[in-house]
């Protein structure tokens, strides 16, 4: 009987005490989420605002399929690229990239490496990702190969 009078006022303190911090929370992290993006914000911002839609839907997936490999900025650096050989492509590399087409760029990530006679550790993402998305990801690598 008494364990249980102890575990109810550990469950009523833990209540307790969620509750004060959701009170608080909206106030001390939206205040300082709002000076931090005050000085940091502004030029990602307008750098966002800079690319197209197709750009920004692009660098979403890019975020979520290929920055393993290819690394954040597509600089072929990303976590994973230490165990592959060869390495994943440097994909700001305007000189190279500009020596391939967009039609070839899309074909890269709808048939891999493997469907186009390079390194089979290039995955094939036709059949995860829509014909429109692999078209919003070559616009994206377009924007990132031509800074
Ligand atoms: C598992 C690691 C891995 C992932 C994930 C990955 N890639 Fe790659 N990618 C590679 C490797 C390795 C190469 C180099 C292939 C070669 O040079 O033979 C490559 C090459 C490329 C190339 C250059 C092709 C060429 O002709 O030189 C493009 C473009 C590319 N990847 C786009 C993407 C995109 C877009 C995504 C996400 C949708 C992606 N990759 C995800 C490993 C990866």
């Amino acid at each position: 009987m008494k364990m249980r009078t102890v575990q109810l006022s550990i469950l009523f303190l833990a209540l307790m005490f969620l509750f004060a911090c959701k009170d608080r929370a909206p106030v001390g992290i939206a205040g300082k989420e709002v000076a931090v993006s005050d000085s940091t914000m502004n030029s990602s911002r307008q750098a966002m605002y800079s690319m197209t839609y197709s750009e920004r839907i692009g660098k979403r997936l890019f975020a979520k399929y290929c920055v393993v490999c290819h690394g954040q900025e597509g600089q072929g650096d990303g976590f994973n690229s230490y165990n592959l050989e060869p390495r994943p492509r440097n994909l700001v590399d305007t000189t190279y990239m500009n020596t391939l087409s967009d039609a070839r760029l899309s074909e890269m990530i709808s048939a891999g490496g493997r469907g186009t006679g390079k390194s089979v550790l290039m995955p094939a993402y036709g059949s995860t990702l829509t014909a429109s998305e692999i078209q919003d990801l070559v616009d994206y690598i377009r924007y990132i190969s031509h800074r």
